[in-house]
C-alpha cells in the first residue's frame, strides 16, 4: 500500500511539473482521485521517485505519441479505463483532441530529440507506445524525408530514450513491410516493403530489435478503420460511408486483399501486449481475408446504401500513386493464443461503428 500511494504520487507529480514546464501552467491535468494538485517540482525531483523497472511496480506510466491520431485516440480510451495505468498522451496540437480518457495531455513532436528527452525525464515512463508516424502512404513517397525523420529516424530517438531508461517500446507497424506476394502473412515471414511508407516502417521495427532494449514489442497491423474526434486524416470506413451516403460514386480495388481492423479491437489488443508484458512481433489485425472492393460492399450492405455506387477497379487505375502490395493480411493465431485477442467479426465490427456515428444499420 505504502509503495502503491508513493508511486502515484510521484507520477502525479511528474505530471504536474511537466505541464508547468511546459506551458507554464500549474496543475491542470484532467486526473481522477486526487484531491491536491501541485504546480511546481522540478523535474530532476520528480525521477527521484521512480524506480527505474516496471518489475517492482504495482502499475505502470504509459506514454503514448501520436495521441490525437485514429489509434491513438482510442489507445487513450481503452488505457485511461484502468487504475495500474498512469496515461500521459501526446500529439502535435498544444491541446488533445480526443474526447474523455482520463488522463494527462503534453505536446509532442517525435522529431524533436530534447523534446522527447524532456518528457522523459519529467514523466519517466515504463511503457512507451510510439502511434506517431506519417501515414499517408503517397505522401510518403512524395516526402521521404520528412516521411523518415517520423517514422525512422525518430524512432531511434525514442528507442534511445527507452533504453536509457530501462521502459519497453511498442513500436506500431504495418503489413506494408510486406510484398504482398503471398499474405496473408505470419509473424517470422521476411519482410519486404514494395513503397517508401513501408521501408521507412521497416526501418523503425529494426530501430526497436536492434536498439538494445531488453523489452520491445513491435506491433503490425492492417488497413485500421473506425472513429475519433478531429482526426486529422479520414479512413477507409469512414471516407466509403461519408461518400455512400452521399450519393458519391468510389472507385474500390478488386486486387488487393487485406485483413481489415478495427481501432477498438486494435487497441485492446495493445493493452493487452502491454498487461501481460510480452516482447517480440505481434500480428493485430482483422480475421476475415478479403478484398478491399469486398470491404466496400460488406459497408454498403450493412448501412444499406447503394452498392452500384462502387465501381470495382484494378490497382492500375490510379496511375500516380505509390505501388502498393496486392495480398497481406495478417494470421493472427500467436495474438489469439498469448493475447487472448478476440477481434470482432467485421459485421459485428461495423455495426459498432455504426453506433457510434449514430448510424442507422440495415443489415446487421
Ligand atoms: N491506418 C492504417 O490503416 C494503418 C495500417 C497499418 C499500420 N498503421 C500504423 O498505425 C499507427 C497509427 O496510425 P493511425 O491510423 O492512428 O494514423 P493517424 O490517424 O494518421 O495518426 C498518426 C498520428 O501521428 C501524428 N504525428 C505525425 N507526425 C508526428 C510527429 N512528428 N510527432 C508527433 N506526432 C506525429 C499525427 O499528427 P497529426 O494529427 O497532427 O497529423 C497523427 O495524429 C502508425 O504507426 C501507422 O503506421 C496504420
Amino acid at each position: 500500500m505504502v509503495r502503491w500511494g508513493l508511486t502515484s504520487f510521484a507520477g502525479f507529480l511528474a505530471l504536474s511539473a511537466g505541464r508547468t514546464r511546459r506551458n507554464g501552467l500549474a496543475g491542470v491535468w484532467d486526473i481522477p482521485n486526487l484531491p491536491y494538485s501541485v504546480s511546481y517540482l522540478p523535474s530532476s525531483l520528480c525521477i527521484l521517485f521512480y524506480p527505474s523497472s516496471s518489475g517492482s511496480m504495482l502499475y505502470n506510466r504509459i506514454l503514448i505519441t501520436g495521441a490525437n491520431g485514429l489509434l491513438g485516440q482510442a489507445l487513450v480510451a481503452r488505457m485511461s479505463r484502468f487504475p495500474e495505468y498512469d496515461v500521459l498522451a501526446t500529439g502535435r496540437d498544444d491541446a488533445p483532441r480526443y474526447e474523455g480518457g482520463s488522463c494527462g495531455y503534453a505536446p509532442l513532436d517525435i522529431t524533436d530529440p530534447e523534446a522527447v528527452r524532456s518528457i522523459f525525464q519529467d514523466f519517466a515512463p515504463n511503457v512507451v507506445i510510439n502511434c506517431a508516424a506519417m501515414t499517408q502512404v503517397d505522401r510518403c513517397e512524395a516526402n521521404k524525408e520528412a516521411c523518415w525523420a517520423v517514422n525512422a529516424r525518430a524512432v531511434k530517438t525514442l528507442a534511445e530514450a527507452c533504453k536509457a531508461l530501462g521502459a519497453r517500446l511498442i513500436q506500431v507497424s504495418t503489413d506494408f513491410v510486406f510484398d504482398g506476394e503471398d499474405g496473408p502473412y505470419r509473424e517470422d515471414t521476411r519482410p519486404n516493403p514494395v513503397n517508401y511508407y513501408g521501408r521507412s516502417k521497416l526501418a523503425a521495427e529494426n530501430v526497436a530489435r536492434e536498439a538494445g532494449m531488453s523489452k520491445w514489442a513491435i506491433v503490425r497491423t492492417v488497413l485500421v478503420y473506425g472513429t475519433g474526434h478531429h482526426i486529422s486524416r479520414t479512413n477507409i470506413a469512414l471516407w466509403l460511408i461519408e461518400q455512400l451516403a452521399n450519393g458519391e460514386p468510389v472507385h474500390i480495388v478488386t486486387d488487393q486483399w487485406r485483413t481489415p481492423t478495427y481501432v477498438d479491437d486494435l487497441a485492446t489488443g495493445i493493452e493487452r501486449l502491454v498487461h501481460f508484458e510480452k516482447t517480440g512481433v505481434y500480428h493485430l489485425s482483422g480475421r476475415e481475408l478479403l478484398t478491399v472492393h469486398d470491404f466496400a460492399q460488406t459497408i454498403a450492405d450493412v448501412f444499406g446504401f447503394d452498392d452500384s455506387l462502387i465501381h470495382p477497379v484494378t490497382s492500375d487505375y490510379f496511375e500516380s500513386a505509390a505501388p502498393r502490395p496486392p495480398r497481406t493480411g495478417f494470421i493472427i493465431l500467436k495474438a489469439e493464443t498469448e493475447l487472448d485477442y478476440k477481434p470482432r467479426p467485421l459485421r459485428e465490427a461495423l455495426v459498432h461503428l455504426g453506433n457510434k456515428l449514430d448510424l442507422p444499420v440495415t443489415s446487421p
